[in-house]
């Protein structure tokens, strides 16, 4: 995420190991002149050499080793001046230490508990089972807390819900439900080698090479199809915002007379994530777009992974709710269990038991400790508690990102969002060019935000118990760096 750069607070030029590769002769030459930048930048203590390491970023990328961490603020081991992080996507829905011990508090008792038991070689309390053995003891107050938050358009208790760890895989949960809940037997799932999943045009709901989405690094997933999506990136000059989504229309409608027998599942994201920066749908559009899909007999998920869990503003947890989208399945992802580590995830289906009742049918994505873990369980119940609290807060942050971003934004980049989900776009001639500027200002002025490179763009996803201080003076160095990238690229 941060260049080269940002633990040393200097010389740009020395430092850009990623740049200009083409100029530095063989591949080999290449990789020895890297390598040794890489020792001499670990030699200051704040990077990991890591050159066994292909995690994120290739090899070469030199990792800041993250110390510590509140609020926004991220220190990297051995620096004083913190990184203002505002986007690192959002798995993190509290960052204080007050809110986070709140959240964490009846997880770390048992932590606590269990290792005296341990130590005193007595029976303890189980932290995680194979899924195969039984459930958690903690899954049923999980359940009981999450009911109170399910969309209250779907008037019924015959929703179901299935536990992952990761976003990716509850998304293939809940495309696995609802592709069960449309054919009469898995047998005719088989047999039928036409059917098809919708995912949006840009989509992301996961890692390229095993998830629903249009990256696809290993070639295209044989069992999807993308459906044209209205969006600020498809504005031709001259189009509005109106002309783009009336077009998109057409474009959905034509899809789905040409698709409408194949197509089982069509996947929504009610606000785009890092597919389109933070951007909103016009809710008309975006309600067009599933009821159209439920009259042909396509049953919609949506994945709030990123902008679910109050994060998308509307003072509820899902979106959907708020928007009264008449959607079948609604995904939530890694912020539910607090961010601090323990892992889960899930899908709530609209309607489905009395379906799924003793047919042996069910998700057929799991992993073999999915949502099992009773610290995660455990943490989840309290952020469910906790969230309503700062909706009010959300709406600040929204505030300040409305005023200091979207109100004074030049013409050559956009800026979308929503409460707590904001991003940007660099949009002039020159965008290749500011981008890479921009995120050598960024990690200059020690203001990190989550990059979106493909398109130019970036994404702030600030924790909601965000101080005003905090993100104004994150907000204003992003501006900065934003400033700074223009001027040394400007678009005339
Ligand atoms: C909308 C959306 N869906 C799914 C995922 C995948 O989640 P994970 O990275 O936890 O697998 C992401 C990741 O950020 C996402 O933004």
């Amino acid at each position: 995420m941060f260049s080269t750069v940002s633990a040393l607070g200097g010389n740009s030029h020395d430092l850009s190991v990623c740049e200009n590769r083409e100029s530095l002769g063989s591949a080999e030459e290449q990789t020895a002149r890297t390598k040794l930048k890489m020792n001499a930048l670990a030699t200051q203590r704040t990077f990991a050499t890591l050159q066994n390491y292909a995690g994120r970023f290739d090899p070469s990328h030199l990792y800041p080793l993250v110390q510590f961490k509140d609020g926004v603020k991220m220190w990297i081991e051995g620096e004083k001046e913190p990184i203002y992080a505002l986007g690192g996507a959002c798995s993190e829905v509290f960052g204080h230490g007050h809110q986070l011990e709140k959240i964490n508090r009846p997880a770390c008792k048992l932590i606590g508990d269990v290792y005296r038991s341990w130590g005193s070689g007595n029976p303890a309390e189980s932290l995680s089972t194979h899924t195969s053995k039984g459930i958690s003891m903690h899954l049923n107050g999980f359940l009981n807390e999450i009911e109170r938050h399910i969309p209250s358009q779907w008037s019924s208790d015959e929703w179901i819900l299935n536990l992952q760890v990761e976003g990716a895989s509850a998304v293939w949960a809940g495309v696995d439900l609802l592709l069960q809940l449309n054919v009469s037997s898995n047998a005719e799932l088989r047999a039928d080698a036409n059917w098809r999943i919708g995912v949006a045009e840009l989509a992301y709901h996961g890692p390229g090479s095993t998830s629903l989405g249009t990256q696809q690094p290993l070639g295209a997933h044989p069992r999807q199809i993308a459906y044209p999506v209205p969006s600020s990136l498809f504005r031709d000059p001259g189009e509005s915002l109106e002309d783009v989504n009336n077009r998109a229309k057409e474009e959905f409608d034509a899809f789905l007379n040409t698709f409408e027998r194949q197509l089982k599942v069509l996947i929504v994201e009610p606000q785009r994530g890092s597919s389109a920066c933070g951007e909103t749908w016009d809710v008309e559009i975006l309600k067009y777009y599933i009821d159209a899909a439920k009259e042909r007999g396509i049953l919609v998920c949506a994945d709030e992974i990123m902008c679910g869990l109050g994060r998308h503003g509307n003072h509820s947890i899902f979106l959907s709710e708020a928007l009264n989208l008449n959607v079948d399945a609604v995904t939530f992802g890694k912020a539910i269990s607090g961010g601090t580590g323990d892992l889960l995830s899930g899908v709530i289906v609209r309607q489905g038991q009395n379906s799924l009742i003793g047919t042996r049918r069910t998700a057929l994505q799991s992993h073999t400790y999915a949502g099992s873990s009773a610290r995660a369980l455990l943490t989840a119940t309290e952020v469910l508690k906790e969230v309503p609290l700062w909706y009010d807060n959300i709406d600040r942050i929204d505030d300040i990102f409305r005023k200091m971003l979207l109100r004074e934004a030049p013409s050559d980049i956009e800026f979308y969002g929503s409460g707590a989900m904001w991003g940007g776009r660099f949009t002039g001639a020159n965008k290749i060019e500011q981008f890479r500027r921009f995120q050598e200002s960024c990690s200059a002025l020690k203001v990190s935000v989550y990059e979106v490179d493909r398109l130019q763009g970036f994404m702030m996803t600030p924790p909601y118990d965000v101080t005003r201080e905090e993100l104004t003076e994150g907000t204003n160095r992003l501006k900065e760096a934003i400033e700074l990238a223009r001027q040394s690229h400007p678009c005339h």
